[in-house]
């Protein structure tokens, strides 16, 4: 029986992607043991450089830093399917222009919106024009100084001290082996929570409880980027339309972690209804307290601020610890500076600890939490290297590539070396002043009207976790020597496979 006709086109749709399948998965196959290319991609017509970019899918931000390098101006247009022309770029010109100086002409876009809105819906993070303005300025007043101070010195404080230590101090008795990115996953976790929604959800707990949700989260994430990053998007949108292998587990994965945004918003909803004024007034509050949301726009903002605040500080340490790991340099820098402060510093002391900003900015720099962003031109325009724009064209920039060019941080860029962010006391021998590279070198952060708004909070939060640490811990790879971790990305980074530790007491502290 002939399929009906609101089944041919999917039906079409279905066998030209199994076509292309087949085609790549045989291109690749034929080559498997010889190295990724790195030279400029071959783009075929039609296809473009589909090919390439099959082969190197899953090291995405490393072909795409070879790529830069091999570009004489630090900018390159990736070829992608039916002509799609998508631009490239690891040039600070070029990134001042499209986070500042032309900010109009390129807003998160249309593609952003077709892959993000299942998961992020109408959140900060998916949000363009007066809906991001609103977002912005309602989310602003939670990184006032007051606030921050409030956070360091009490939430991560208890998390730290209450939680994050005893399980340390177990794991160093027992000699066991920790997966330290879940750990600090979970301490990130419960932090957001309790500061931007004044909510606890105990995940950082000895008993390691199962995390349903964070693993739901991850999957969502996954797929969401793994949307982005396809070769063939008309594949997931068949596959949505069939709801059928990873879109299947997408909705699945979205739906567990609505529930669960929901259930905070409800929650919260209950009590502001409950209690004529409130203690302490966290972001949720404020945002329903403004009264003029709807539900699912304030469960768009609660999964975006989940995302913002449980991946980029976990990540950052997770990397960062690997680091000090192998320097024992860096690490007598940081425990002298550790030292130097009381057992529980306050917010001044942390936001002193200079070394280790550096030491974190310099772990970012090679490993950064959100390795490449992309906006979408809304005219045509031409970026300061010379690259001509059209409208509707994917522009990314790659502060992962951006962090590895010799010609932005010199010939020892392969190097983890803290002191290239400080000057130096001639007099008193200490570190005296961080010193920031200007954000379009290094957009970590991003830069522009929409940088980070957590950008002190997470420096915060990461300094007084890397201090209660190494103040009384060594943290020792678990893996073979000479093993060297790979660095992947969804939505963040990560540590591929996660990151196996010993935790040992330090003697004489
Ligand atoms: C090492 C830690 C962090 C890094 C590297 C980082 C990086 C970034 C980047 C690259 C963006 C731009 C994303 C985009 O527009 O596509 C961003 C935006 C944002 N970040 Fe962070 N972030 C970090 C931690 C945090 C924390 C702890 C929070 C607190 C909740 C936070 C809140 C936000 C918010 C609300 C935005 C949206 C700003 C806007 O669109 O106007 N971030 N961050």
């Amino acid at each position: 029986m002939p399929p009906p006709n609101s089944l041919l086109f999917p039906s079409l749709l279905f066998l030209l992607s199994f076509f292309f399948i087949l085609i790549f998965s045989r291109q690749v196959g034929k080559k498997s043991s010889s190295p990724p290319v790195s030279k400029l991609p071959r783009s075929y017509p039609l296809i473009g450089s589909a090919f390439a970019i099959f082969k190197n899918r899953n090291r995405r931000n490393q072909w795409f830093a070879e790529l830069i390098r091999d570009s004489s101006n630090g900018t390159f247009i990736l070829h992608r399917f039916l002509g799609v022309r998508h631009v490239l770029t690891a040039n600070p010109a070029n990134v001042q222009h499209i986070l500042k100086t032309q900010f109009h002409l390129y807003p998160k876009g249309h593609t952003a919106r077709v892959n993000l809105s299942d998961f992020l819906g109408d959140g900060i993070f998916n949000a363009d024009g007066d809906n991001w303005k609103f977002q912005r300025q309602v989310s602003i007043h939670e990184f006032s100084t007051r606030s921050l101070r409030k956070f360091v010195e009490t939430v991560v404080e208890a998390e730290l001290s209450d939680r994050l230590v005893p399980i340390l101090s177990k794991a160093a008795a027992e000699n066991s082996v920790l997966n330290l990115e879940d750990i600090l996953q979970r301490f990130a976790f419960d932090n957001i929570c309790k500061i931007a929604f004044g909510f606890d959800p105990q995940y950082l707990l000895p008993s390691l409880p199962s995390a349903e949700f964070a693993v739901a989260f991850d999957d969502a994430a996954r797929i969401t980027s793994e949307r982005l990053n396809s070769v063939v998007p008309a594949i997931w949108k068949l596959k949505r339309a069939l709801d059928i292998g990873s879109e299947k587990r997408l909705r699945i994965a979205i739906s567990q972690v609505r529930e669960f945004a929901q259930k905070v918003v409800r929650e919260k909803t209950r009590e502001l209804e409950e209690k004529s004024s409130l203690e302490t007034v966290d972001l949720l509050s404020r945002i329903l307290s403004s009264g003029h949301l709807d539900e699912k726009l304030v469960t768009d903002m609660v999964i975006s601020f989940i995302l913002a605040g449980r991946d980029t500080t976990s990540a950052t340490l997770t990397w960062f610890f690997w680091l000090v790991s192998g320097d024992s340099h860096v690490e007598e820098e940081i425990l002298k500076e550790i030292r130097d402060k009381s057992e529980t510093p306050d917010y001044d002391e942390v936001k002193d600890m200079v070394y280790i900003q550096a030491s974190l900015c310099e772990s970012m720099r090679l490993y950064p939490p959100v390795p490449s962003d992309s906006k979408e031109a809304a005219m045509d325009d031409v970026l300061p290297d010379g690259t001509i724009v059209k409208k509707g064209m994917r522009v990314t920039y790659l502060p992962y590539a951006m962090g590895r060019m010799e010609g932005l941080w010199g010939q020892d860029w392969r190097e983890f070396r803290p002191e290239r962010w400080l000057e130096r006391d001639e007099v008193t021998g200490k570190w005296r002043r961080f010193v920031a590279r200007d954000p379009y070198t290094y957009p970590v952060f991003q830069a522009g009207p929409r940088v980070c708004l957590g950008k002190d909070m997470a420096f915060l939060q990461m300094k007084r976790v890397a201090a209660g640490i190494l103040r009384r811990f060594r943290v020792v790879p678990a893996m073979e020597k000479g093993f060297e971790p790979f660095f992947i990305s969804t939505l963040t980074s990560k540590m591929k496979g996660g990151f196996p530790v010993r935790i040992e007491e330090r003697k004489g502290r």
